[in-house]
Formats: C-alpha cells, sequence, structure tokens
C-alpha cells in the first residue's frame, strides 16, 4: 500500500463516520414511530384497546393479549369470541395464537372447548409450558386449571339459531367432498371413486375449481389477526378466531398455527392473516412475508407475492395479508375480496382503516 492510498482512506474513515452520525439520529427518529398496532378488518376497538396497553408501557405481547381479547369480548363480526360460528354438532370452539418476535416463543389453543378467553389461553400456554400447541378438551382443561374462567357454555342464542337453519336447509353448505349422502349425515366415502382414480381426480379438479368460494363470506372465515411493536421496538402478534361456521367437528384452521395467521421476528417486523384457512395454511403466507421481508422485499410486494403464490394454485381462494416492517412501513394484499386493516401510530389522533382492493 503506497503512500498514495492515504488520503483515500482519510475519505472512507469521514465517510464511515458520518453514516453513523446519520445513522444515529435515524434511530432517535423511528423511536418516535413506536408504539405501532395493526390489525385485520376495521375491529377499532380492538386496536384502541392494545393502543392503549402499548401506549401505558404495556409489551407488545401483553397489548397483542389486550387487543385480541377486546375482540372476543365484543363478539367481532360473530366470528371472534364465544357464540359464534357452530360447527356441525352446533358447538362453537377456539382457536387463538400469540406469538413474541423478541424470542420466538409461541402459545397457542386449537378447538377449544367450554373456554372462552381463547387468546389469555394461548398466553398461558406460552408463558408456563414448553409447548407451542394444546387442543381441544385437554386445551380446555389445562386453560381452566390456569385459572380461567369455565367450563362456559360458548354458544349463543344466535348460533343455535344459525345452525337450526342449517340443519333444517339440509346441511347446505358443508366441508365434505366425495361422500354419500349429498343432505345431512352420517356420510361415508363413495367407494366407486375411490377405487376409479380417473373418476377420483376429475371430481377432485371439479371440486377445486367449484366449490371452495361458497362457504367464504366477509362474516364466516373473519379472524382478528394482530402486530403490534412497542416502545421497545419489541414486536408480538396473535390471533382468534371460532373457526369456520358449519366446520366438521375437529377442524383446525390457520389461526392458531404461527407462520400462517401471523409471524413475527424482532429483526424484521410481522404479518397478519385471514381468510380461507384450510387453503392458506398450506402455504404459510406469513412466514412467507416474513422471510420476503427479511431478503429485502417491501412489505407491498412481500404481501402481494405470499397471496399471488396461493392464488396461482387456488384462483378461487379468498384471503388477505397485512404487512409490516420494523420502520412502521405497512401495507396490505388480497385475493376474491375486498379487504381492510387498521392501523394506530403516534401521529394519528385515532385508529385509521386502510382499504385493500384485490
Ligand atoms: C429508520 O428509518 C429509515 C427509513 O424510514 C431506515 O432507512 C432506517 O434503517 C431505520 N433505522 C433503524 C435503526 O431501524
Ligand atoms: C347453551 O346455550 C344455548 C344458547 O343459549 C342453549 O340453547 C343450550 O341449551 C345451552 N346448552 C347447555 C348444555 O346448557
Amino acid at each position: 500500500m503506497g503512500t498514495r492510498n492515504l488520503p483515500i482512506t482519510y475519505v472512507l474513515l469521514l465517510l464511515t463516520l458520518l453514516s453513523s452520525m446519520v445513522m444515529g439520529q435515524q434511530d432517535i427518529k423511528n423511536s418516535t414511530k413506536y408504539p405501532i398496532v395493526v390489525s385485520t378488518w376495521p375491529f377499532k376497538e380492538a386496536v384502541r384497546a392494545a393502543w392503549r396497553a402499548v401506549n401505558s408501557g404495556f409489551s407488545a405481547v401483553d397489548a397483542v393479549v389486550e387487543g385480541c381479547s377486546t375482540c372476543e369480548e365484543l363478539r367481532c363480526d360473530g366470528t371472534v369470541g364465544p357464540g359464534g360460528s357452530p360447527d356441525e354438532n352446533g358447538e362453537t370452539t377456539i382457536d387463538a395464537l400469540v406469538m413474541n418476535g423478541a424470542t420466538m416463543e409461541v402459545g397457542a389453543v386449537a378447538a377449544m372447548r367450554y373456554v372462552k378467553d381463547g387468546i389469555r389461553a394461548a398466553r398461558l400456554v406460552m408463558l408456563h409450558t414448553k409447548h407451542t400447541l394444546l387442543v381441544g378438551e385437554q386445551a380446555s382443561a389445562f386453560a381452566i386449571s390456569m385459572g380461567l374462567p369455565g367450563p362456559t357454555n360458548l354458544s349463543s342464542s344466535e348460533s343455535v339459531e344459525k345452525w337450526t337453519k342449517w340443519k333444517d336447509g339440509g346441511c347446505q353448505p358443508n366441508f365434505w367432498k366425495n361422500v354419500v349422502p349429498d343432505g345431512c349425515g352420517p356420510y361415508h366415502s363413495k367407494d366407486n371413486i375411490a377405487f376409479n382414480e380417473e373418476a377420483c381426480c376429475k371430481a377432485n379438479l371439479l371440486e377445486i375449481v367449484e366449490s371452495r368460494s361458497s362457504h367464504v363470506g366477509l362474516h364466516n372465515h373473519d379472524t382478528i389477526s394482530m402486530a403490534v411493536i412497542d416502545k421497545m421496538g419489541h414486536v408480538a402478534v396473535g390471533t382468534s378466531t371460532n373457526g369456520a361456521t358449519f366446520k366438521i367437528p375437529g377442524r383446525v384452521g390457520d389461526g392458531p398455527i404461527a407462520g400462517s395467521s401471523a409471524y413475527a421476528d424482532v429483526e424484521v417486523g410481522a404479518c397478519g392473516a385471514t381468510g380461507d384457512g384450510d387453503i392458506m395454511m398450506r402455504f404459510l403466507p406469513c412466514y412467507q412475508v416474513v422471510e420476503s421481508m427479511r431478503l429485502g422485499m417491501e412489505p407491498k410486494l412481500a404481501a402481494k407475492d405470499a397471496i399471488s403464490r396461493i392464488a396461482r394454485r387456488f384462483p378461487d381462494f379468498v384471503g388477505a395479508v397485512f404487512a409490516i416492517d420494523k420502520n412502521g412501513v405497512h401495507a396490505g394484499a388480497c385475493h376474491g375480496w375486498t379487504f381492510q386493516y387498521s392501523v394506530r401510530i403516534p401521529e394519528m389522533d385515532d385508529v385509521e382503516v386502510f382499504t385493500v382492493l384485490p
């Protein structure tokens, strides 16, 4: 290395010094971007509750729990909390998840019976067990043993009425395929189809093309999926839902599956999803969104990419995701319906709702 190179070394040093000063200023500026709350749908009261919690110094995890449990109490759209989405037996069950994006801890409950506090049960799984997911009546027993109220009747007069009408209408629509009879069960496999490959695969293709979207409406598959970044810059996500209306008992959707309905990583940001969970959980769209952002994709592009990966294989699926990076840039993408998501950041006076067209 000759002396000729010395001035260049000095210039490089100066540049490094300058850029680190600029970075320092950005850090200070960025901290005023927090806290941040984002949620699927115009669930404004839930976002306000999470905002109050996180703005008064609660952690991202606790704020997510406050937000989602507000939706459970309000029975947002009838698809969160007790009293909605009866299964084929008329019963309401609860799926919920919470994820700490700072520690990558996850707690979740699925097909939980008799306990209405889904997100609180999920947090108990995260805080007091080394497991990630508890299901069914054992999840209920765990939640009750840890102090949550129950056993509770999760049906409401509305859910009972809805279910009675569905029964009287010949159990349409339902989630069965390749079975007889067409009306109410018990159902049996169509043996002739199972042994005839050609008929089988034609029938499957028709199934995908014709009937996916028939079950899914704005007031059927809604889920609250929420992301919070707290004042420390820690990120958490949570979801709560009572699942798909008239589901086959035992069905678990995307709600309690980390990476599908929600995902968070403090190094990158977070994602929340809603829609046809039976399809979406095969693609882990929120894991996809976060990993795409990690590789440098903008939130908007990451969200669109995750949705289009599903749409290419299931053109009739209905679903949406929101994405938020750690700088507070947020975006949504959807397919088959118009999606709305809610945001509260420090410079807003109240929750703002963003609309995303397919
Ligand atoms: C602060 O925000 C800017 C853009 O808004 C971004 O380029 C920068 O990396 C952020 N800094 C940190 C520490 O996140
Ligand atoms: C649960 O509540 C529903 C709706 O109020 C009611 O119809 C049903 O009988 C109740 N079930 C039990 C076991 O009490």
